[in-house]
Protein backbone atom coordinates (compact mmCIF):
# COMPACT_ATOMS: atom_id res chain seq x y z
CA UNK A 1 0.00 0.00 0.00
CA UNK A 2 2.94 2.42 0.81
CA UNK A 3 4.52 1.79 -2.10
CA UNK A 4 1.85 2.21 -4.58
CA UNK A 5 1.37 5.34 -3.32
CA UNK A 6 4.61 6.68 -2.46
CA UNK A 7 5.66 5.54 -5.95
CA UNK A 8 3.69 8.46 -7.83
CA UNK A 9 4.36 10.79 -5.24
CA UNK A 10 7.72 9.93 -5.76
CA UNK A 11 7.77 10.06 -9.66
CA UNK A 12 6.02 13.68 -9.20
CA UNK A 13 8.77 15.20 -7.20
CA UNK A 14 11.26 13.79 -8.99
CA UNK A 15 9.24 15.22 -12.55
CA UNK A 16 8.84 18.24 -10.66
CA UNK A 17 6.53 20.60 -13.33
CA UNK A 18 7.47 17.82 -15.83
CA UNK A 19 3.30 18.22 -16.84
CA UNK A 20 3.20 22.07 -17.27
CA UNK A 21 5.15 23.04 -20.29
CA UNK A 22 7.69 20.62 -20.07
CA UNK A 23 9.07 19.31 -23.33
CA UNK A 24 9.84 15.52 -22.50
CA UNK A 25 6.24 16.02 -21.43
CA UNK A 26 5.20 16.39 -25.13
CA UNK A 27 5.48 13.64 -27.43
CA UNK A 28 6.67 14.91 -30.69
CA UNK A 29 6.32 13.61 -33.96
CA UNK A 30 10.39 12.09 -34.94
CA UNK A 31 12.29 13.05 -37.34
CA UNK A 32 13.86 9.75 -37.47
CA UNK A 33 13.13 8.00 -41.25
CA UNK A 34 10.71 5.11 -40.89
CA UNK A 35 10.39 4.74 -44.53
CA UNK A 36 11.86 1.58 -44.87
CA UNK A 37 9.80 -0.50 -42.32
CA UNK A 38 7.46 -3.02 -44.00
CA UNK A 39 4.31 -1.52 -43.60
CA UNK A 40 2.11 -3.53 -41.17
CA UNK A 41 -1.84 -1.64 -41.85
CA UNK A 42 -4.36 0.72 -39.82
CA UNK A 43 -5.50 -1.99 -37.60
CA UNK A 44 -3.31 -2.54 -34.38
CA UNK A 45 -1.85 -6.24 -34.23
CA UNK A 46 -2.07 -8.04 -30.84
CA UNK A 47 1.65 -9.43 -31.18
CA UNK A 48 5.14 -7.71 -32.68
CA UNK A 49 5.30 -8.06 -36.07
CA UNK A 50 8.46 -7.54 -36.21
CA UNK A 51 9.83 -9.95 -33.60
CA UNK A 52 13.18 -11.09 -34.73
CA UNK A 53 13.54 -8.88 -37.63
CA UNK A 54 16.86 -7.79 -37.23
CA UNK A 55 16.37 -5.39 -40.26
CA UNK A 56 14.33 -3.07 -38.20
CA UNK A 57 16.47 -2.86 -34.84
CA UNK A 58 18.51 -0.27 -35.82
CA UNK A 59 15.21 2.27 -37.23
CA UNK A 60 14.16 1.14 -33.73
CA UNK A 61 16.98 2.46 -32.13
CA UNK A 62 16.89 5.24 -33.86
CA UNK A 63 13.50 6.05 -33.02
CA UNK A 64 13.61 4.80 -29.10
CA UNK A 65 16.65 7.25 -29.08
CA UNK A 66 14.77 10.58 -30.21
CA UNK A 67 11.86 9.52 -28.44
CA UNK A 68 12.17 7.90 -25.37
CA UNK A 69 15.62 7.92 -24.41
CA UNK A 70 15.33 11.10 -22.39
CA UNK A 71 13.02 9.16 -19.59
CA UNK A 72 14.39 5.77 -19.95
CA UNK A 73 17.82 5.58 -20.88
CA UNK A 74 20.27 6.07 -23.86
CA UNK A 75 19.92 2.57 -25.51
CA UNK A 76 18.08 1.53 -22.83
CA UNK A 77 21.21 2.04 -20.32
CA UNK A 78 18.91 2.73 -17.40
CA UNK A 79 20.66 4.82 -15.15
CA UNK A 80 18.87 7.12 -12.46
CA UNK A 81 16.27 7.53 -15.12
CA UNK A 82 12.72 8.85 -14.17
CA UNK A 83 11.24 6.35 -16.33
CA UNK A 84 11.04 2.47 -15.19
CA UNK A 85 14.12 0.11 -16.65
CA UNK A 86 12.39 -1.67 -20.65
CA UNK A 87 15.12 -4.22 -20.13
CA UNK A 88 13.03 -5.73 -17.63
CA UNK A 89 9.32 -5.76 -19.60
CA UNK A 90 9.81 -9.64 -20.57
CA UNK A 91 11.02 -10.51 -16.84
CA UNK A 92 7.64 -12.49 -15.94
CA UNK A 93 7.94 -14.40 -19.15
CA UNK A 94 11.58 -15.67 -19.13
CA UNK A 95 9.95 -18.91 -16.73
CA UNK A 96 7.61 -19.34 -18.37
CA UNK A 97 8.95 -22.44 -20.27
CA UNK A 98 6.68 -23.74 -22.87
CA UNK A 99 7.00 -22.66 -26.24
CA UNK A 100 3.01 -21.54 -27.00
CA UNK A 101 2.08 -20.29 -23.41
CA UNK A 102 5.65 -17.88 -23.47
CA UNK A 103 4.24 -16.63 -27.24
CA UNK A 104 1.08 -15.41 -25.65
CA UNK A 105 3.05 -14.49 -22.87
CA UNK A 106 5.02 -12.16 -24.96
CA UNK A 107 1.94 -10.91 -26.68
CA UNK A 108 0.51 -9.65 -23.02
CA UNK A 109 3.22 -7.76 -22.66
CA UNK A 110 3.69 -6.09 -26.54
CA UNK A 111 -0.71 -5.16 -25.44
CA UNK A 112 0.79 -3.69 -22.49
CA UNK A 113 3.51 -1.89 -24.41
CA UNK A 114 1.06 -0.23 -27.38
CA UNK A 115 -1.44 0.49 -24.52
CA UNK A 116 1.11 2.49 -22.62
CA UNK A 117 2.93 3.86 -25.00
CA UNK A 118 -0.68 5.06 -27.03
CA UNK A 119 -2.09 6.21 -23.79
CA UNK A 120 0.68 7.70 -21.78
CA UNK A 121 0.70 7.36 -18.39
CA UNK A 122 -1.19 9.35 -15.91
CA UNK A 123 -1.02 8.80 -12.24
CA UNK A 124 -2.95 10.85 -9.54
CA UNK A 125 -3.70 13.58 -12.06
CA UNK A 126 -0.25 14.19 -12.80
CA UNK A 127 1.16 13.25 -16.76
CA UNK A 128 4.23 10.70 -16.16
CA UNK A 129 5.01 10.13 -19.62
CA UNK A 130 3.02 11.86 -22.76
CA UNK A 131 0.30 9.43 -25.05
CA UNK A 132 2.25 8.39 -28.29
CA UNK A 133 -0.97 7.94 -30.11
CA UNK A 134 -1.18 9.73 -33.24
CA UNK A 135 2.35 10.57 -33.51
CA UNK A 136 4.81 7.69 -33.58
CA UNK A 137 3.00 5.03 -36.63
CA UNK A 138 2.00 1.75 -35.83
CA UNK A 139 5.10 0.77 -37.73
CA UNK A 140 7.52 2.80 -35.42
CA UNK A 141 6.12 2.02 -32.36
CA UNK A 142 6.55 -1.85 -33.22
CA UNK A 143 10.20 -0.92 -34.19
CA UNK A 144 10.94 0.43 -30.95
CA UNK A 145 9.67 -2.50 -29.47
CA UNK A 146 11.77 -5.01 -31.12
CA UNK A 147 14.97 -2.59 -30.49
CA UNK A 148 13.72 -3.39 -26.83
CA UNK A 149 13.47 -7.14 -27.60
CA UNK A 150 17.23 -7.15 -28.93
CA UNK A 151 18.29 -5.31 -26.16
CA UNK A 152 16.74 -7.47 -23.95
CA UNK A 153 18.45 -10.53 -25.43
CA UNK A 154 21.75 -8.97 -25.88
CA UNK A 155 21.55 -8.25 -21.46
CA UNK A 156 20.50 -11.88 -21.05
CA UNK A 157 23.80 -12.80 -23.02
CA UNK A 158 26.26 -10.80 -21.13
CA UNK A 159 24.97 -11.81 -18.13
CA UNK A 160 25.12 -15.44 -18.86
CA UNK A 161 28.63 -14.93 -19.90
CA UNK A 162 29.44 -13.65 -16.78
CA UNK A 163 28.11 -16.72 -15.23
CA UNK A 164 30.38 -18.76 -17.10
CA UNK A 165 33.45 -16.57 -16.69
CA UNK A 166 32.59 -16.63 -13.01
CA UNK A 167 32.35 -20.76 -12.80
C1 LIG B 1 8.78 12.26 -20.03
C2 LIG B 1 9.35 10.98 -19.70
C3 LIG B 1 9.00 9.78 -20.55
C4 LIG B 1 9.10 9.62 -21.92
C5 LIG B 1 9.53 10.66 -22.95
C6 LIG B 1 8.72 8.25 -22.19
N1 LIG B 1 8.40 7.62 -21.02
FE1 LIG B 1 7.78 5.69 -20.83
N2 LIG B 1 7.46 5.99 -18.84
C7 LIG B 1 7.82 7.12 -18.13
C8 LIG B 1 7.47 6.94 -16.73
C9 LIG B 1 7.73 7.95 -15.62
C10 LIG B 1 6.88 5.66 -16.62
C11 LIG B 1 6.30 5.00 -15.36
C12 LIG B 1 4.94 5.60 -15.17
C13 LIG B 1 4.12 4.92 -14.14
O1 LIG B 1 4.25 3.70 -13.93
O2 LIG B 1 3.30 5.62 -13.57
C14 LIG B 1 6.91 5.09 -17.98
C15 LIG B 1 6.44 3.83 -18.27
C16 LIG B 1 6.62 3.20 -19.50
C17 LIG B 1 6.26 1.83 -19.78
C18 LIG B 1 5.68 0.84 -18.78
C19 LIG B 1 6.84 0.14 -18.13
C20 LIG B 1 6.50 -0.78 -16.99
O3 LIG B 1 7.43 -1.47 -16.53
O4 LIG B 1 5.35 -0.82 -16.56
C21 LIG B 1 6.60 1.59 -21.08
C22 LIG B 1 6.42 0.29 -21.84
C23 LIG B 1 7.17 2.82 -21.61
N3 LIG B 1 7.16 3.77 -20.62
C24 LIG B 1 7.66 2.95 -22.89
C25 LIG B 1 8.06 4.17 -23.44
C26 LIG B 1 8.43 4.35 -24.82
C27 LIG B 1 8.48 3.23 -25.86
C28 LIG B 1 8.70 5.67 -24.99
C29 LIG B 1 9.07 6.38 -26.26
C30 LIG B 1 8.14 6.30 -27.35
C31 LIG B 1 8.53 6.32 -23.69
N4 LIG B 1 8.14 5.37 -22.78
C32 LIG B 1 8.73 7.68 -23.45
C33 LIG B 1 8.38 8.26 -18.66
C34 LIG B 1 8.57 8.51 -20.00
Amino acid sequence: MIRTLAAPLLLAALLGSAHAGDPAMEAHPPKTDISALPPVGDVWKDSNPYRGNAAVVDTGRALYNESCAVCHGTDVNHKNQVGPNLLRLHRGCRKVTEPDLQLRCLSDVDHYFVKTVRKGKRVLDVQHMPPWDNVLTQEAVWAIKTFIEARIDEDARIKAQGKTAAR
